[in-house]
């Protein structure tokens, strides 16, 4: 184990265990903000207190670690190439939350055979005791490789724009997931709202059409404004609520990230229910 992971480590050692809770942030159409989103979500949470993680899962098109200004030295497929544990490639990123680069070797996890899966998931299930949160970047729409683990995912963060082509993704997405689970729990996120009008309008009206042809009330964490800071931020290689708090979109976010642990909503969970759904779904794959 290098230095940087040793140290990692401990200083997670010192707090007491954790059960973290999964949160995969998806989306139908690509570019609508999902990587944003988390990254600047899980970094609020982080700054309220709780241990966070994140992992980019968008396979071939990662850019979690460009966001954040790092280049990240281990991938998740690492864990099964070299003697590396979990702890070796998890990254510091910005902010205190932690960082776990997916890798493009990552698409072909499915076809592992048992026993680097077992590998695989005992290195997974070391990290659900030291983190409250941990969340999820996925690809725009679903994949075979990526839907396992969003199924498997306690919460799922669905981010669409107000622009009607996104919306239509966005509901294809809450569909396609509600045919396989219709208990998941879905949370939606309008991002880029030019208004606060045009932000709860699209709530509204995304709700509404989710209650009549799904029967599934879907739950809105809220919008986040349009903000040029936003790319200013991107361009600097920092997340935007570190580049400047007070932004707008920054508010927003925090607050969004406030409510959500807020009451009632921080549910008891089990990671173990995380990892036991993701076995079972690989399994049934073989
Ligand atoms: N609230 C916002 N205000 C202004 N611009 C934004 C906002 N959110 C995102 N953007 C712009 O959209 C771009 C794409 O964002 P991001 O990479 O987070 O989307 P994504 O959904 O993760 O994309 P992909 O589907 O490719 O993974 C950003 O680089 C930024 O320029
Ligand atoms: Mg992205």
């Amino acid at each position: 184990m290098n230095d940087q992971a040793e140290n990692l480590r401990r200083l997670l050692d010192n707090d007491d265990r954790k059960d973290a809770k999964v949160i995969a942030v998806v989306s139908g159409k690509g570019g609508v903000g999902k990587s944003n989103v988390c990254l600047n979500f899980a970094i609020s949470l982080s700054q309220l207190g709780k241990k966070v993680a994140i992992m980019d899962l968008d396979i071939g098109m990662a850019n979690l670690n460009i966001l954040m200004g790092l280049t990240p030295n281990y991938h998740l497929m690492d864990l099964l190439n070299n003697q590396l544990s979990i702890w070796d490639i998890i990254e510091e990123g910005p902010a205190g939350i932690s960082y776990i680069a997916g890798g493009s070797g990552f698409s072909s996890f499915v076809e592992l055979n048992e026993e680097r899966l077992h590998k695989f998931f005992f290195q997974l299930e070391l990290i659900g005791e030291r983190f409250d949160y941990i969340f999820l970047d996925m690809g725009a729409g679903a994949t075979k490789e990526s839907i396992e683990f969003v199924m498997a995912a306690h919460d799922v963060f669905v981010v669409t724009t107000p622009e009607p082509t996104a919306i239509t993704d966005a509901y294809s997405m809450i569909k396609f997931i509600y045919l396989r689970d219709d208990s998941k729990p879905l949370y939606l996120i309008v991002n880029r709202a030019d208004s606060q009008v045009e932000g709860s309008r699209t709530i509204e009206s995304f709700k509404r059409v989710a209650l009549q042809f799904l029967k599934k009330d879907i739950e809105a964490l809220g919008y986040i404004p349009s903000d040029p800071i936003v790319s200013k931020a991107v361009k600097a290689q920092t997340p935007f609520v570190v580049f400047d708090k007070n932004a707008k979109v920054s508010k927003a976010i925090i607050q969004l990230a406030s409510f959500y642990i807020g009451e009632g909503k921080e549910a008891p969970t089990k990671y173990g229910q995380f990892l036991s759904k993701m076995r079972k779904m690989v399994s049934l794959r073989k």
